[in-house]
């Protein structure tokens, strides 16, 4: 795949998204589709390999990554084993988008928590474990709350947890506010060229504190889990006064997940990172001819990025590389 913009087409069913998904894996080490790793095994086969050549900005990056069922998933970077596959992670940065993505922008708040969580581990890859983390407290907590329910346990044993979860709740809401205030500027500005103005994206929910929860303990008690604390808070994305989640048209939506992926492809790259590789599966289905021609632009000039569509035709703008899919080959156009 040469830099720029690549564009790969072909009928229905004849693998682009195949061919997306490998990338994706032979960069990232999972399949943005699937958390079922024997689902990326060709039917009738017991293993599959994904072998990728690049650069990672100027450092030359081999990868090579093995699916074998029953022997799990081992990878390769440069020659040596990796310990575990999620290391490449932290070599390179691969935004992708497929239609099911538009669930950040019109699912239930749970899809915008697991996005922007996973937002903040690319930008800033100390915290990448802070949502795990919390999210391990809540679930001791939860325990310890049915064990005081049923008596097998005193109030005093929760003290801890609820500690716990005031200290990572409140770390974690002070991770995704930053992160949402960096990416708020880029988005307003990817959305608004996208023709979304006033793009905003804005925090809905407040720290945990310990005071707040014992507050809240007697129902606590009763629900057997914890109600308050980041994991039930909410993203809000907007377009001025109007939240897209409910509000915003099927291509409005999805003009704000991309503007979502294009502001965080800029950030990167401002806080020093390389360019990610952005993958833009079915993108172009719904977007007119005039936002298709800005989101071509606007993507050339972010980094390395591979558009998936039926036809050529339906990008109003020449790749800098055309690819035709056809079953089981993918060769460059004449
Ligand atoms: N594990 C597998 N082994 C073999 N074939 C598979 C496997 N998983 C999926 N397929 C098939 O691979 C074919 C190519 O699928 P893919 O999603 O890449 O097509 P596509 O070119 O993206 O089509 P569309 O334009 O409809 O999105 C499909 O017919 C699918 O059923
Ligand atoms: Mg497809």
């Amino acid at each position: 795949m040469r830099p720029g913009l690549v564009l790969a087409v072909g009928p229905n069913g004849i693998g682009k998204t195949n061919l997306l998904e490998a990338l994706h894996v032979g960069t990232q080490g999972f399949s943005p589709r699937t958390r079922n790793d024997l689902q990326l095994i060709r039917f009738g086969e017991t293993a599959t390999r994904v072998a990728v050549r690049g650069r990672r900005g100027t450092v030359p990056l081999e990868v090579e990554l093995v699916v074998e069922a029953g022997a799990g998933k081992r990878a390769k970077a440069n020659g040596a084993p990796l310990r575990a596959t999620e290391q490449l992670r932290s070599e390179t940065a691969t935004l992708v988008f497929t239609p099911d993505r538009l669930g950040v922008v019109k699912g239930a708040p749970a899809a915008r928590r697991a996005y922007f969580d996973r937002s903040i581990g690319r930008l800033s890859p100390a915290r990448a474990q802070l949502a795990t983390d919390y999210g391990a407290a809540v679930s001791q907590r939860n325990a310890s709350l049915r064990r005081v329910a049923s008596g097998h346990s005193s109030r005093d044993a929760l003290a801890p947890w609820t500690a716990q979860v005031a200290e990572l709740g409140t770390e974690l809401v002070a991770a995704r506010r930053e992160t949402l205030q960096l990416l708020g500027p880029h988005f307003a500005e990817r959305a608004s060229e996208l023709g979304l103005p006033e793009g905003e994206l804005r925090y809905d929910g407040a720290p945990p504190s310990v005071a707040a929860l014992d507050e809240r303990l007697d129902r606590d008690l009763e629900r057997g889990v914890t109600g308050l604390g980041p994991h039930l808070d909410d993203v809000v994305i907007a377009s001025g006064t109007r939240e897209l989640r409910g509000y915003g048209s099927q291509g409005e939506q999805r003009l704000a997940v991309l503007a979502l992926l294009l502001a965080e492809a800029e950030l990167i790259v401002e806080r020093g990172g390389v360019a990610p590789l952005l993958l833009l599966d079915d993108v172009l289905s719904e977007l007119d001819p005039d936002r298709r021609r800005i989101l071509a632009a606007r993507v050339a000039r972010v980094g390395q990025a591979l558009i998936t569509a039926t036809d050529a035709a339906m990008l109003p703008a020449d790749p800098d590389q055309l690819l035709e899919v056809s079953a089981g080959v993918v060769r460059e156009a004449a």
